[in-house]
């Protein structure tokens, strides 16, 4: 079988309501990724075309966080009405979704200016 053209790794990382990273799951219910492998069916993807659960991708400030590879293409603040574009645009006509698009400079950055500590939404200490 040929390799995966596109795996799409969908963060389900759940922590505490409190945690100062954050969760791009806070809910647990996995609703991003059953979206994404949704989608990926409906448009009769697969196999070529594979959407994962993964856990954290380290990129929690940006979260929830979507990574496809062998692209290495990290979208961030994704919700269940961007799926169709992202497979649509990203994934079948091979554009990058410029909004969604976590800035290289913030990848794997500790110093990353959206690292303040506490994530919108959360309350917790470090
Ligand atoms: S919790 Fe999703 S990237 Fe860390």
């Amino acid at each position: 079988m040929p390799a995966f053209t596109h795996h799409i790794f969908v963060c389900c990382n759940q922590r505490s309501t409190d945690h100062r990273r954050g969760s791009c799951d806070p809910d647990g219910s996995d609703a991003l990724r059953n979206a994404m492998k949704d989608e990926v069916k409906r448009r009769n993807l697969a196999p070529l075309v594979r959407a994962n659960k993964a856990g954290c991708l380290e990129q929690c400030e940006h979260g929830p966080v979507v990574a496809i590879y062998p692209q290495g293409i990290f979208y961030g603040g994704v919700t269940i009405d961007d799926v169709p574009r992202i497979v649509e645009e990203t994934v079948v006509g091979g554009r990058i979704l410029e909004d969604l698009l976590i800035a290289e400079d913030c990848l794997n950055n500790r110093d990353c200016p959206h690292i303040r500590g506490v994530r919108p939404g959360a309350t917790g200490g470090v």
